[in-house]
């Protein structure tokens, strides 16, 4: 059975990203959640809150696992044994940046396939900022995210304050 990598910041995880793993998980034999590290994004959360964030949200999965790597994801890939890079394609302005993005990782890997899935439409104007910003000015993003990642939005923005 193949196995994918999910890279990405998760700052924080989302019901877009959730349903994107979902899907992933009922295709590939292990998927890593590669929590990127060396990002130009400041991140809100840490690393180690973003991942406790996934592992709380992702439990019922048994081949899903989390991870972090700093550096290439095709480097990553490869060090975990993995052949494929899962990405979402969320409205047509992600395309892109993500066409550039997957064949520039094939030309320094040949081996690693990006893979695509969509979110539910639900979804497909969701961001991690987003939901940053509503909780920020005191709005409810319950059908964005889990209810852990909403307690833990409000305690940190409310705390920043
Ligand atoms: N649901 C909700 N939001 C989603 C989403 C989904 N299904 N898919 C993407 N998003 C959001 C993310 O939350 C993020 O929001 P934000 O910008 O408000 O934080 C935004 O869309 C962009 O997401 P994404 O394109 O996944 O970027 P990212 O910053 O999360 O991750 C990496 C990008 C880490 C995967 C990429 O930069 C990488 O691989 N870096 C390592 C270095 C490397 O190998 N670079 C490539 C060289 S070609």
């Amino acid at each position: 059975m193949k196995l994918a990598i999910y890279p990405g910041t998760f700052d924080p995880v989302t019901n877009g990203h959730l349903d994107i793993l979902k899907r992933a998980a009922s295709v590939f034999g292990t998927v890593y959640i590669a929590v990127a590290q060396n990002m130009h994004k400041n991140p809100l959360f840490t690393t180690e809150e973003r991942i406790a964030m996934i592992q709380n949200c992702t439990s019922q999965y048994p081949n899903v696992k989390i991870d972090h790597f700093k550096g290439l994801a095709v480097e990553y890939a490869q060090k975990v044994g993995a052949s494929v890079i899962i990405r979402g394609l969320r409205a047509i302005s992600d395309f892109d940046y993500e066409f550039q993005m997957a064949l520039m990782n094939r030309h320094m890997n040949d081996n690693i396939d990006t893979v695509f899935f969509m979110p539910h439409e639900d979804y497909t104007y969701l961001s991690s900022s987003t939901v940053r910003e509503i909780v920020r000015f005191g709005g409810n993003v319950s059908e964005f995210v889990p209810g852990i990642v909403k307690n833990e939005l409000i305690r940190k923005l409310r705390s920043n304050e």
